[in-house]
Order: structure tokens, then sequence, then C-alpha cells
């Protein structure tokens, strides 16, 4: 099955152009270093730069490639910003409608599950958890259209929170690969536990408040204070409560496998607690963790291959 897709949903500009599981080829165009100047992404000015990015990935795609070989077209259809997911929408359908293909909707969360699918064989059901800059997940798959929410954060996303501790610490953006490389350093690992409250929802704005008061309370008083010790710590107890809520999903539903995905997935801490807890712990490259056009793909040649689904 030949799909092209698109993903607009945050700040990442992504077609890709794929067939029966291969990637034939993928143009993304980040804007971090754009929303860098904010400290995150500023939705108005992500919605026009991805009208413009489209433009440009697209021509290169018309340029190299026969469109109208194509079975459908597949588009991120939530969640994410209103005016970027708009964008990449606009552009399906317009497509899909000069080529004469028809146009499928992908969920944004559904796809981050799926990614893993390139180098994994999926074994249903499955727990997966999701931790982006945007959302924090736990699903039960219990096939590719049959996925529950078990819980999800009730404040601030993971990656979020990363990016934020990174920020408060004058390290840069975005943090979570800052935090996971200096925790790498860190001698005496400062403890900032979660607390497990025995539901599948999470909160990190408590962590995330007090970790960044710790650190303005040091630059007030103009006190020393090991950066790689706040990372470690709070990487300690991030991992702890993603690994337990996981853990407990494992003993309520006996899945055949479980599956890591989204931004944080990257995080080396995470991936290695992960993989102990499951004999078919699913953990995608790196490269599948991130937003991306193909996870969109495959998410679509799954729901809409008669073959597959
Ligand atoms: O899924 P994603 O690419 O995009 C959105 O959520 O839009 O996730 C991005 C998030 C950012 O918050 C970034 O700091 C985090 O993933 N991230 C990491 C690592 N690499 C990226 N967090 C922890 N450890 C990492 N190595
Ligand atoms: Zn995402």
């Amino acid at each position: 099955m030949k799909i092209l897709a698109i993903e607009t949903s945050h700040d990442d500009t992504s077609i890709a152009l794929y067939e029966d599981k291969r990637i034939i080829k993928e143009i993304t165009m980040s804007q971090t270093d754009f929303h860098k100047q904010f400290g995150g992404t500023v939705p108005e000015f992500a919605a026009r730069r991805h009208a413009d990015n489209l433009g440009v990935i697209l021509k290169q795609f018309i340029n190299e490639f026969d469109l109208s070989t194509l079975d459908h077209i597949a588009f991120t259809k939530e969640p994410g910003l209103l005016g970027s997911l708009h964008m990449g929408r606009l552009v399906a359908y317009g497509l899909g409608f000069s080529l004469g293909k028809p146009v499928y909707p992908v969920n944004h969360m559904h796809a981050h599950i799926f990614a893993v699918g390139f180098t994994h064989e999926i074994i249903f059901p499955a727990i997966a958890l999701i931790v982006s800059g945007g959302h924090t997940q736990l699903w039960h798959v219990k096939s590719v259209k049959d996925i529950d929410l078990l819980g999800e954060t009730k404040d601030d996303a993971v990656g979020e929170v990363f990016d934020k501790i990174a920020r408060s610490m004058g390290i840069g953006f975005p943090g979570g690969p800052l935090i996971d490389k200096l925790a790498k350093e860190s001698t005496s690992p400062a403890n900032f536990d979660l607390t497990d409250d025995g539901t599948y929802d999470m909160s990190f704005s408590g962590i995330k408040t007090k970790i960044i008061n710790y650190v303005h309370n040091k630059n007030q008083t103009e006190s020393t204070y090991s950066k790689a010790d706040v990372s470690k710590g709070f990487q300690n107890a991030i991992t702890k409560i993603l690994v337990s809520k996981t853990k407990r999903a494992i003993e309520q539903f006996n899945p055949a496998s479980i599956i890591l995905g989204g931004g944080v997935a990257a995080n080396s801490q995470l991936r290695e607690e992960f993989a102990k807890i499951h004999e078919n712990a699913l953990i995608p490259e790196l490269k599948y963790t991130t937003d991306n056009a193909s996870m969109i793909a495959i998410t679509s040649d799954l729901l809409n291959n008669k073959k597959t689904s």
C-alpha cells in the first residue's frame, strides 16, 4: 500500500512517501530553532510556518515522484495545535481532490504507538506508554482499532517539564536531551521523589514547581548547586513513576507486549528501565520517537489496509 502522509500537529512539518512498511522518502522541517527564542512553541507562528514549509516540501515530492500511483493520502487529524493541524488537513484534502485519491485522518497519539511497527512486530494486546512534549498517556491497545486510554497527566506533560526545568537551570531548549546528557555526570543525585497515587493518572506540576523553586533559591542566594545532580534526581523520579504505572497495567491486563513512544521515549534511563519490566518491551529507534510523517503513514496503513486490518 502506497501512502503520502502529512504531519503538522506541533512544530515539525513532515511529509513521507511510504510503501509497505518502508519509507521511500521523508522530509521534515523542524521549527525548533525558530521557537527557541520564545522558550516554547508560539501557535500562530507555527501555523504560518507550516503553510510555508508544506509548499516547499510538497514541491520536492511532486518533482521527484509520480503521485498518481498513491493508494491514499493520510494526515494528522488530532490532537495538536489547531492552526497547525488545519494547515496539514487543507493540503491533504487539496491533494486528494486534485489526484482523485481518498484522504484518511490519523490520530497523532495512536501514531506514536504504532511507530514501533517499523522495527518490531506488534503483538496484541499491548500496553503503550506515550510520553512527549504535549502528552503523557498510558493506553490499553487491544487491536489496531480498539484502543482505550487508561490514564494521563492531569497537568504538565513529561517532556514539557524536562523543557521547563532545563530552562530554569539555563541549559537550553529542548531540555530533554540536555538533561539526559547532564544526568550521566551526576555523582550524588538529588532526591525529588514522586508518590504514586495508585491510579493510572499522573501529575507532574508539583515536581516541576519544587525543582524550579529549588533552582531559583540557589540562584537568589548565589549558592552553588549541581545541575547534573538535579537532572539525575528529576530523571530518577520521572522514570520511577512512569515504570510503576506501566507495571500496574501489566499486572491488570497481562499484555503480550509493551510499547514506548513519543519524544521522551528517547530518554536513555527510561528506555533502560522500561526494557526490564516485560519480556516483549518494544522500544522504537530514536528516529521514530519524535514527531514525523512516517508514523502517520504506518498507522494509516494498519487502519485502512484490508489485508492487515
Ligand atoms: O513527541 P515530540 O517529538 O514532540 C512533541 O511533543 O511535540 O516530543 C518532544 C519532547 C520535548 O519536550 C523534548 O525535550 C523531549 O521530547 N525529549 C526528551 C529527550 N529527547 C527529546 N526528553 C527526555 N530525554 C530525552 N533524551
Ligand atoms: Zn508527538
